[in-house]
């Protein structure tokens, strides 16, 4: 028997899906403090039987318990792949296996992919396009074309009947925790890491996707990493303000420091924001969470940018972070830099070039050699000033 039951939602629609309390990193990059689920959901009609999506590798086992406790597996007509992406497509060869009359429903793109990724042979796929319907005899599913959330193949399903938008990734958050949004109190919290992490590069993509949920009637977003919104009010507001690239009146510090010089400077800088009570986050590189700088990324107006230099150029985890807030494309409206140096440095113009791309104008470099001077003091403090009355413009 399983350790967790098939958990009901709704009349004949049942989480199916897998908790993974112990994972804690996501490719090989982004941690994971609490976990992560893989939710995969069950959809009992009156004719047809539909599971929408599957589970990382490793629980298989666990899904198909999950599913025997409601049906029989070989009672499935579809498998539904909103995303191709083994966290929730790895089980498909395993599952396609069990349900052996069971057709995988998917996009064209997707198609492709469970070929590429899984092996599934044409003959076992149902190609779907936006706005096509599955009648599942008292239930019915609606596929919804969302592509690059966060991959060109990745679509919704919506059920008609009981208004359940299951939207894999797209409103997910990485957490073991909670099968609903009010179960936990930091939900957002959580929600809003994750957007920073995955959907944070596709905001136009995102926009679109927005705009086609707004004319469904839902009740209930389903996604395929942590809690079902059973109150989708409050994240369906929240997506549109980060999709729409929507930021605070707040400063982002990130710095490296190598023997403390830069810290001080980072000090100062934080101390002055704080004194004119704005809202700052500081990330020291060294220990920082690149989960929490993406997440502070998503709505901070301003950024900071501080290090010092090695072997002429910009510390490598300056240079890290900085490549990673490029992939990312967040909506950071300004950005400034600060650099360190003791004898020499190509920082400024390595890391100017870098911020550029960033799509964020540029308000002060300022090159400090390993102590700052009275001027440097000045500087930094104009810099200061500068910033918030750019934030408040
Ligand atoms: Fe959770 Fe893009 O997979």
């Amino acid at each position: 028997m399983a350790e967790v039951k098939a958990f009901k939602i709704v009349d004949n629609v049942y989480w199916v899906g897998a908790k993974d309390w112990s994972r804690r990193l996501f490719d090989s990059l982004i941690p994971l403090p609490k976990g992560t689920s893989y939710n995969a959901y069950l959809v009992i009609g009156s004719e047809k039987v539909a599971l929408i999506d599957t589970v990382n590798p490793g629980f298989e086992k666990t899904l198909e318990d999950r599913i025997r406790e409601v049906v029989d597996p070989r009672e499935i007509d579809y498998v539904i792949m909103n995303h191709a992406e083994p966290d929730h497509a790895g089980a498909i060869p395993y599952i396609l296996n069990v349900a052996l009359k069971a057709k995988l429903v998917t996009t064209s793109m997707g198609s492709k992919m469970a070929r590429i990724f899984y092996g599934v042979p044409a003959e076992r796929v149902h190609v779907v396009k936006d706005g096509d319907v599955i009648p599942l005899g008292s239930k019915t599913l609606r596929f919804i074309e969302a592509p690059m959330l966060h991959w060109p193949e990745t679509m919704f399903t919506f059920l008609e009947e009981d208004g359940i938008l299951f939207s894999c990734d797209f409103f997910g958050s990485h957490l073991a925790e909670g099968m609903f949004d009010d179960e936990v109190e930091d939900i957002l919290i959580h929600a809003q890491r994750y957007w920073a992490e995955i959907m944070m590069p596709f905001r136009s993509s995102a926009l679109r996707a927005l705009e086609k949920v707004s004319k469904l009637d839902v009740k209930i977003i389903a996604p395929s990493h942590g809690p079902i919104y059973r109150n989708p009010k409050k994240i369906l507001a929240k997506y549109l303000e980060w999709a729409q690239g929507k930021t605070k009146e707040k400063v982002l510090i990130i710095y490296t420091s190598m023997w403390g010089y830069t810290e001080k400077v980072v000090r100062l800088i934080e101390s002055e924001l704080i004194k004119q009570g704005v809202h700052t986050a500081v990330h020291n590189l060294a220990y920082a969470d690149v989960g929490e700088v993406a997440k502070d990324l998503a709505d901070s107006k301003a950024l900071i940018l501080a290090t010092p230099t090695v072997i002429g150029f910009a510390h490598p985890l300056t240079m890290q972070v900085t490549y990673l807030a490029k992939l990312l494309k967040p909506p950071t409206k300004y950005a400034s830099l600060i650099v360190l140096y003791a004898w020499g440095t190509n920082a400024d113009r390595q890391l100017s070039d870098a911020l550029k791309e960033l799509g964020a104008e540029i308000l002060d470099v300022i090159k400090i050699n390993v102590t700052p001077t009275e001027d440097d003091i000045k500087k930094v403090k104009e810099l200061v000033n500068k910033v918030l009355q750019k934030i408040k413009e």
